[in-house]
């Protein structure tokens, strides 16, 4: 029903737009919680490779997304626009 994609390390690419951690849920699985609990997954396995904080970004203009790293404890840190699609930053401490 979705998918997560966890990066060990960050290129100066992925620093920028893509982040640590990207996840997708199905069309007819979305608004179920399931990106929510994806996430929280994601960060204790993430904890357990021994990061500290974690980076995870969005589009600015998809609020989804921002809910659930706001509801992770995802902190604004900017926004940055690459091939005219601007991303917002957050990191999260673990
Ligand atoms: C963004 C995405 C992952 C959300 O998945 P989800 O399983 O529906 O998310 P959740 O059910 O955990 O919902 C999280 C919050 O977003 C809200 N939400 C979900 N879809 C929404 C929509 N289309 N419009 C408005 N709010 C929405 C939920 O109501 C919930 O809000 P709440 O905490 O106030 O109740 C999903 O829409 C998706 O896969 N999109 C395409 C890929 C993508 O954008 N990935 C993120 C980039 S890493």
């Amino acid at each position: 029903m979705g998918v997560v994609q966890i990066r060990h390390q960050l290129n100066e690419h992925l620093l920028q737009v893509g982040g640590h951690i990207g996840y997708s849920v199905a069309s007819d699985e979305r608004r179920k919680g399931y990106a929510t609990e994806i996430l929280r997954l994601s960060l204790e396995y993430c904890q357990r490779l021994g990061m500290s904080r974690v980076l995870v970004t969005c589009d600015k203009s998809y609020a989804a997304s921002a809910k659930v790293i706001q509801a992770n404890g995802g902190v604004l840190e900017d926004e940055v626009t690459c091939d005219n699609v601007t991303k917002r930053r957050y990191w999260i401490q673990i």
